[in-house]
């Protein structure tokens, strides 16, 4: 694939960044800002403020990351944020001058996710320089805390020249919370590298047969596919639920609890025992090798019961020519066109969800129909490419304010 070089395409000199994220582990936030920091790979550098598998994923790109972390600022977490923040007072301080020391060598400040925000823009009279943020959330009162969200409204009025929005939802959110103009905020959708898939080929029965076999899968059985990491918003238990309506369905959860929602996990291994489905739901765990396990499904489902904020497993799932069942709400209505490139249903709504699958397990054509659509449409809007000229442009643009 030909990459965009960040100066031709930018029309400016080489620019340099410094990324700023705050988990080490692999989110969907985290995979974006991976190809884009391997872009600027040669004239940037991230700043992680935890350890993780993201830094080596970064690294075998071979991006120059440093992690600069604080315990108690890592241990400040979404709804606890009113007395965590005094605790973590010293830490936030040395955080911020380490950044903004870093920064001070880049043309520009890229921040990645919320604690990114506060450390790296909250050093701007020291840095003095031009900051984006790339939003990945739907700012809503559901989601984050009080405190959380009078400082992110503080930063972006104050402190960030550019924000740019994964979905038109969350740029909505944001200006709803912020009191801003939606059109003073961009929105670059999250691009996947189609081509990844495409080494698969066409396969038939046989070929998925051997595909199930290698990853230790059912190989002759109807299977659904949810990805994603554990966690009550992402509706594990929905899909669990809609599978005890289904016969001989078998449901494969990829994904672990990346983020210590562990009781969850728990509770989904009691649910399946409960409603009787042990024996066809499969915890197959974080998997590297997301495409392939795409490809060994019948259909892909997602099932967040909070509008998701944009959803690369499902642009993903269009990517692997599968068809995609997905909860109508947030950045997903912003993918998916009902029964036109995949399936829609309510959040939280166990019976649609079993439903839909079984409309598209009894005809064969309409999902397949819908597969070939949405692979179209991941192709066609959520390019890799395109999505690192959106970045790359509108990088360039925030160092010319
Ligand atoms: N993913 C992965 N392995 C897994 C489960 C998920 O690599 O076992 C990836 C998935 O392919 C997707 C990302 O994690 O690119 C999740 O991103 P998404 O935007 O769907 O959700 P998030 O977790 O960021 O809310
Ligand atoms: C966040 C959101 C997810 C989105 C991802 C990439 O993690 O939860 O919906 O796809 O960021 O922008």
């Amino acid at each position: 694939m030909n990459l965009p070089q960040p100066a031709e395409n930018a029309g400016t000199q080489a620019l340099t960044v410094l990324f700023v994220d705050q988990s080490g582990q692999l989110g969907g936030a985290e995979f974006a800002l991976l190809s884009l920091a391997g872009l600027y790979a040669s004239r940037g550098k991230v700043v992680l403020l935890s350890e993780g598998p993201f830094r080596t994923r970064l690294e075998a790109l071979g991006v120059h990351v440093q992690v600069i972390g604080s315990k108690h600022v890592s241990n400040i977490h979404r709804q606890s944020m009113r007395f965590g923040w005094l605790r973590a007072l010293p830490g936030i301080a040395s955080q911020v001058r380490a950044i903004a020391a870093e920064a001070k060598r880049f043309d520009v400040l890229f921040l990645n996710t919320q604690k990114a925000l506060v450390l790296g823009a909250l050093g701007k009279p020291f840095h003095r320089r031009p900051v984006i943020w790339y939003l990945h959330d739907i700012m809503s009162a559901q989601h984050f805390g009080f405190v959380q969200r009078v400082i992110v409204k503080w930063m972006v009025r104050h402190m960030v020249d550019r924000v740019v929005a994964n979905s038109h939802a969350s740029a909505q959110a944001l200006a709803a919370l912020t009191g801003c103009a939606t059109d003073t905020l961009a929105v670059v959708h999250n691009g996947i590298d189609t081509s990844i898939f495409d080494s698969f080929g066409t396969l038939d029965a046989g070929d998925i047969a051997a595909l199930r076999r290698r990853l230790g899968l059912p190989e002759h059985v109807w299977l659904a596919g949810l990805f994603g990491r554990i966690a009550p918003w992402k509706g594990q238990h929905v899909a669990i639920a809609a599978l005890a309506r289904l016969h001989d369905v078998h449901l494969v959860l990829v994904g672990d609890a990346l983020y210590g929602e562990h009781a969850y996990a728990q509770e989904l291994h009691s649910l399946a025992q409960r409603l009787g489905v042990t024996e066809r739901v499969h915890f197959v765990g974080f998997r590297d090798d997301v495409p392939a396990w795409m490809k060994a499904m019948d259909v892909i489902v997602h099932t967040s019961t909070e509008p998701e904020p944009f959803g690369r497993v499902i642009v993903e799932g269009m990517a692997a020519t599968k068809p995609v069942i997905a909860t109508a709400a947030g950045g997903v209505t912003e993918i998916i066109r009902h029964r036109h490139n995949g399936w829609l249903v309510q959040l939280g709504d166990e019976k649609e969800l079993a439903d839909a699958v079984s409309t598209l397990r009894a005809s064969p054509d309409l999902a397949q129909r819908l597969a070939d659509q949405g692979r179209a449409d991941a192709q066609r809007d959520f390019s890799l490419d395109g999505f690192l000229r959106k970045m790359t442009q509108e990088i360039a643009n925030t160092a010319r304010q």
